[in-house]
C-alpha cells in the first residue's frame, strides 16, 4: 500500500480549479489522520473560494518544476482534479508522477452526450467554433471561459453575450459585446429566461461535463437553439474516477495507484 514511510498521513497534492477538487479537498479534510492535503490553484480567479486545506497558488514551471516541488514537499500521491480542458497541467502531472514513481489519480468528469432534441455542431477547437457560427450575423451566447475568447474576433459580425467568472477586459474586441460576470451553478429556469430575454440564436460551449453548467444545454434544447460544442482535448493515460466521491472512496480504500507500484 502506498503512503509515507513511518505511517503518518499520506501527503496528497490536489491540482484543482474545479468543483470536483473543492468537493474532494473538503471531504479529505475530514480525515486528518489519513491525509495531509495541499490544494494547488493556477491563480486564474482573483478571489477563489477558501478551502479547509493548505492552498498554494500559481504555476510550478512545467513538469520539471512540478516534480521538484513534489519532491521538496514529500508528496506521496498526486490527484489531477483539473478541468477537462486544462490540457497542459494534466500532461505535466502525468509526466511528473511517472518520473517520480508517484501514484496519480485523475478525477475526470464524464463528457455531456447529445440527447434527442439537441441541435449540436461539434468542433475541435475555438477557431472552428467561431467559424461554425456561419456567415449570417447571429446573437450568440459565449460560455467558453476567458482564455480563448480572442478566437471570436475572427467573426465580428455576430452580437456576443459573453459570460465569464472574471471580467473579459480587452480579451475580445468585437463591435457588439455584452458582458455577464457570474459563477455557476445555474438553473434551467434562469438559463431559459436569459436565452429568451437576450433573444439568443446560438450557444457556444466547451464539452465541460458536470451538473453545474449543464442547465444551458437543457434550456437550449427546450428552446430549439443550436449549440456549438467544443470537443475535449485528449488527456494522458491515468487511473481515473468520475467524481469527488469516487476519488475519496478510492483514496480511503488505500489501494495502490497504477504508476507507483513498480
Ligand atoms: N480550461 C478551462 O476551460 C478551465 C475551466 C475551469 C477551470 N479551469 C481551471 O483553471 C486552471 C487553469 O486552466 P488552464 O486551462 O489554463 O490549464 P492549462 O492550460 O492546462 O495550464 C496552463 C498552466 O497553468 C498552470 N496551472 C494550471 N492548473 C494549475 C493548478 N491547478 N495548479 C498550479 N498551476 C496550474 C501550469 O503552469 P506551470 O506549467 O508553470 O506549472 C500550467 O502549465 C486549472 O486549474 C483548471 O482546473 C480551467
Amino acid at each position: 500500500m502506498p503512503g509515507p514511510i513511518g505511517g503518518g498521513p499520506e501527503r496528497l497534492l490536489v491540482l484543482g480549479g474545479t468543483t470536483e477538487a473543492s468537493a474532494l479537498v473538503r471531504s479529505l479534510a475530514a480525515h486528518p489522520h489519513r491525509f495531509d492535503v495541499i490544494l494547488s490553484l493556477a491563480g486564474r480567479t482573483a478571489s477563489p473560494k477558501p478551502e479547509p486545506v493548505a492552498t498554494r497558488v500559481g504555476g510550478f514551471g512545467g513538469a520539471e518544476g512540478l516534480a521538484v516541488w513534489m519532491t521538496q514537499q514529500r508528496i506521496d500521491r498526486l490527484i489531477d482534479a483539473t478541468h477537462p480542458f486544462a490540457e497542459r497541467i494534466s500532461r505535466n502531472a502525468a509526466l511528473a508522477a511517472q518520473g517520480l514513481g508517484v501514484a496519480l489519480l485523475a478525477v475526470r468528469r464524464p463528457a455531456w452526450t447529445r440527447l434527442p432534441g439537441d441541435l449540436w455542431t461539434e468542433v475541435d477547437d475555438m477557431e472552428a467554433a467561431a467559424a461554425a457560427l456561419g456567415a449570417t450575423p447571429r446573437r450568440v451566447f459565449l460560455t467558453v471561459g476567458r482564455q480563448e475568447l480572442a478566437a471570436f474576433a475572427a467573426a465580428p459580425r455576430h452580437a456576443y453575450h459573453v459570460r465569464t467568472i472574471e471580467p473579459v477586459g480587452d480579451l475580445l474586441r468585437v463591435p457588439h459585446l455584452a458582458e455577464i460576470t457570474a459563477r455557476g451553478p445555474f438553473t434551467v429556469e434562469a438559463e431559459t429566461a436569459f436565452l429568451r430575454n437576450a433573444r439568443i440564436e446560438r450557444l457556444v460551449t466547451k464539452n465541460s461535463g458536470g451538473a453545474a453548467t449543464y442547465a444551458k444545454i437543457e434550456a437550449a434544447r427546450t428552446l430549439g437553439i443550436p449549440v456549438v460544442v467544443v470537443r475535449r482535448p485528449a488527456m494522458p493515460e491515468a487511473e481515473s474516477v468520475p467524481d469527488a466521491a469516487s476519488a475519496l472512496d478510492r483514496l480511503l480504500a488505500g489501494q495502490p495507484g497504477t504508476l507507483r507500484e513498480v
